[in-house]
Order: structure tokens, then sequence, then C-alpha cells
């Protein structure tokens, strides 16, 4: 073989040191770094489980909440997304998406891909969607779920989760929640605001690196609707395949 794409040698990764200002990638504590150097363990090891029940327990404590089902997926944000809205949706289910920026559309898009009929509640970046107009649209509909972006990373605009649940509940929703931009940022409690499924972003205001995807998922029924329903449309967001893999 001469020259070649296969001849090519490649030096060491030297990314240079910065300090990174935006919503994130955000700058990493030298600790996170240290734990980044440590080895890896198998995913059937002894050790990994108690890592993992560990890992719950500070997710939980950052969610504030005591779902069992509080955990990362090895995802970005957006898989984040995928696992909450396809994991809920099925055919002939409602849904309604508040849209106020970029990543909210995100999620509107993601819930297209689902059987279920979507209602898109848009407002202009730079303002945050009435839950009154949430009201109006699933009035005398079953709506399965209301979802949402906490933070909208776009413009910069934080929502005010309770009115969106006291909707929800009078419409007998689930509410979901996009925190990827505001979880350890903005004050959140998942418990005391009731809120039904709740993801995030490693990336942002955790000060970790991107690829993980912490998720809670409320734990029982709450008014009649469940969570959990496969819809088929992704197979590694479902969140009951998941299990022995790396
Ligand atoms: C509010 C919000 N939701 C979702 C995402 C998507 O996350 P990711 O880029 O990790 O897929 C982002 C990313 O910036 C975000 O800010």
């Amino acid at each position: 073989m001469s020259e070649g794409p296969f001849k090519t040698l490649i030096g060491e990764l030297t990314p240079p040191m910065q300090l990174m200002m935006t919503p994130g990638p955000s700058s990493i504590d030298p600790r996170v770094y240290r734990a980044l150097a440590a080895p890896v363990v198998g995913h059937l090891d002894p050790w990994f489980k108690t890592c993992m029940d560990e890992t719950q327990i500070l997710m939980r404590q950052v969610f504030q909440t005591e779902n069992r089902v509080t955990m990362p997926l090895s995802a970005s944000g957006s898989g984040g997304i995928e696992a909450a809205v396809l994991n809920t949706l099925e055919e002939g289910d409602e849904a309604i998406v508040c849209v106020n920026g970029w990543f909210s559309e995100r999620m509107y898009e993601i819930a297209l891909r689902s059987p279920a009929k979507i209602t898109k509640l848009e407002v202009p970046y730079g303002r945050a969607v009435d839950p009154q107009d949430v009201r109006k649209a699933g009035a005398g509909k079953k709506i399965k779920i209301v979802g949402l972006a906490h933070g909208e990373t776009s413009s910069g605009v934080v929502t005010a989760l309770d009115p969106f649940r006291k909707v929800a509940d009078e419409l007998g929703a689930l509410l979901i929640v996009d925190t990827v931009a505001s979880l350890a940022a903005e004050p959140l409690n998942v418990d005391k605001q009731r809120l039904d499924i709740v993801f995030s972003g490693s990336q942002k205001a955790l000060s970790a690196p991107p690829g993980m995807s912490p998720i809670t998922v409320y734990n029982g029924r709450r008014l009649g609707s469940s969570v959990g329903a496969p819809s088929g449309e992704s197979a590694s967001a479902d969140c009951r395949r998941r299990g022995h893999g790396t």
C-alpha cells in the first residue's frame, strides 16, 4: 500500500482548555475530569451496580424526587425528549406540545413521529406559552400529555411550571418537561411540583461532558394516565427494552 488514508498518522488528542460560558457544553470541574480517567468496569460487574445505585441517589437529589425510575440514559438531551415522548404516546392518543423556540420545536417534531394526534401551541421567540391557551386547546379532549421546555435555550425564556401542572391536572394529562438547560440552574422540585416525566442533559448546568440524559419518571399512575406504553417508534428509547448492553 502506498500513500493514502490508511497511512495517515494522527497525533495525540490535545484539545485546548477553554472557559466555556454558553449554556452548554459548559466547563467541567477537575473532579469530573479525574473520574473520566478512572478505569472502565464491565456493566455486569457488581462494582458497576453500586456505582449505578449511587448515581441514581445523586440524580434523585438534583431532580428533588423519590421516583424509582431516575437514571441516566446514554443519549443526548434529544434522546431524552425521544424517550419521554415516544414512551408515552400511542395510536389514538392526543398531545399538546408548547413551542416557544428551537428546542421545544424539537419536542414537537419528535412527537410527530408517534402515531398520536399532536397539537402545537406556538408563540414567538422570547415569550412563554400561556397555560390558558393549553386549557382552551385541550377543552373537551382526552389529552394524554402536555409537553414543554422549562428553559428554552434558544431564547433564554424560563417558563413557570406550576400553572401548567394545574392545567394538566384539569385535562387529566401527564406533564413532560425538558430541563436540558435548566436542571441545576433554575429551581426545580420534581416531587413538589408533581412533574410526571422530566429529562435533562449532562453538558449544561450539570457541568459534565455531553452524552448522558438524566431522566425521572413518576412512579405510579397519575390521573388515570399510564407511562411506559411503547409506541414502537423507537427501539433505543423504549424504556422497557433498556438493560443489557454497553
Ligand atoms: C432546552 C434544550 N432541549 C434539548 C436540547 C437538545 O440536547 P442535545 O443537544 O444534547 O441533544 C438542548 C440542547 O441545547 C436544549 O437546550
